[in-house]
């Protein structure tokens, strides 16, 4: 296992004479570090440079600019197997007039393991992924979520290798054996404390399985967080909006000396927020989740204060386990979360977001509600502000 360093990493295709402006980036520059024994996935939509990252750290891509270090060396230049990584693909790729034992051993006789050790740990990654029974069988017959059970082995049989990147590997799977295989990953991590990088772009796949998620937009890494602090605290608002469902809630906002102004509601706000809030950028948002605020059906005398403001119901979906509602809010349209028993009794109900809740973006980006949260660096691996182009 090794720790992985990206220092100023970016590619374009085609090479730099592409890479000045900055669409023509497939990976803006970034400057990251992966834990020795991490397990991360990669999120984000089609398109937005997951592959191509994935595939700058295997060395099947060399970075336009910037620098790759494993373990504080750097292996910039060299290829995949120097690079003593283990890489798994959407599909199987796998010798299949082998046999699954052969198969899995495959990456180990290569490597010159003695055949007792090379028994022992096929036997080991086997049961693991609940092989043992195919092991005398040849791969061709099996199902193609066998083939890719055993895809999955021989990017995992290795006890050696730098860390094991995965590709959407479970794509070719159906959805519940999927669930189950996600779980071996995450099982199998925690036993052999391997360092996994997965690619997915499906959010619930990646917040189950990673200790820590990078999320990815139009070839620029957003935020790196746990799932936690994904949801409670996105650091841009694509982040926001892509974590959790239905997404954070945004809307437009001026602001005041004391106040923020969202259509034709008001907010109090602390002043020094506001004023941070106005020096980070011109364009400004209020966010907040839809279960960051409270509703009510009607208001009642001891509500009834500035704080509880009146929204239009758009549409009310009973959830079983909570209700959600659509709601016209603030000159825009927000989701919120009500008990399940929750009725609307007319055509408005009254609301008020959680003050101790509220996020505020500015040009997209969170600002921090305090000073001492401001002067923390806004995460140790974030790409660095003056990196990108
Ligand atoms: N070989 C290539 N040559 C030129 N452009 C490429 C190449 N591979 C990828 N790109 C472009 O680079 C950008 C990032 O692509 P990449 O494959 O890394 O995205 P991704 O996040 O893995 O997407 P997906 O979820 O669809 O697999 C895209 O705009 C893509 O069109
Ligand atoms: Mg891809």
């Amino acid at each position: 296992m090794a720790r992985i360093e990206l220092v100023n990493v970016g590619h374009a295709y085609g090479g730099a004479a592409n890479a000045g402006t900055e669409t023509r980036w497939a990976l803006r520059p970034m400057t990251m570090t992966w834990r020795d024994g991490g397990a991360y996935a990669l999120l984000g939509p089609s398109g937005c440079g997951k592959t191509t990252l994935l595939n700058l750290i295997s060395g099947l891509l060399t970075p336009t600019q910037g620098r790759i270090l494993f373990d504080g060396k750097d292996i910039t230049q060299l290829g995949p197997r120097e690079r003593n990584i283990a890489q798994v693909f959407q599909f199987p790729v796998l010798y299949d007039t082998m046999t699954v034992f052969d198969n899995l051993a495959f990456p180990l006789r290569n490597r010159g393991w003695k055949e007792a050790a090379v028994r022992t740990r096929v036997g080991e990654v086997a049961e693991l992924l609940d092989l043992a029974a195919d092991l005398k069988r040849r791969a061709r017959g099996l199902p193609p979520d066998a083939q890719q059970k055993i895809s999955l082995g021989r990017g995992l049989v290795r006890t050696d290798v730098a860390a094991v990147l995965l590709d959407e590997p479970l794509t070719v799977i159906d959805p519940h054996l999927k669930w189950l295989l996600r779980r071996k990953l995450k099982q199998i991590h925690q036993q052999l404390k391997v360092s996994l990088i997965y690619v997915t772009h499906d959010q619930v796949e990646a917040l189950t399985f990673a200790e820590e998620v990078v999320v990815m937009n139009h070839g620029e890494v957003l935020q790196v967080g746990t799932p936690q602090a994904l949801y409670e605290a996105p650091e841009h608002t694509f982040v926001g909006h892509f974590i959790g469902s239905p997404g954070m809630n945004f809307l437009p906002c001026k602001l005041g000396a004391n106040e923020a102004r969202m259509g034709d509601v008001t907010l109090p706000m602390d002043a020094e927020w506001l004023a941070r809030a106005a020096a980070a950028g011109t364009e400004h948002q209020l966010g907040f989740r839809p279960d960051a605020a409270e509703v009510l059906a009607a208001p009642v005398a001891s509500t009834a204060g500035a704080a509880w403001q009146p929204a239009r119901v758009q549409s009310f979906q009973p959830m079983g386990t909570h209700s959600l509602l659509q709601l016209g809010f603030g000159g825009g349209s927000v989701w919120v979360r009500a008990a399940a028993a929750f009725q609307p009794a007319g055509d408005y109900v009254w609301l008020r977001p959680l003050p101790g809740k509220l996020a505020l973006f500015a040009d997209q980006r969170l600002v921090p509600r305090s000073a001492t949260e401001a002067s923390i660096a806004p995460h140790a691996s974030t790409p660095e502000a003056g990196a990108a182009p």
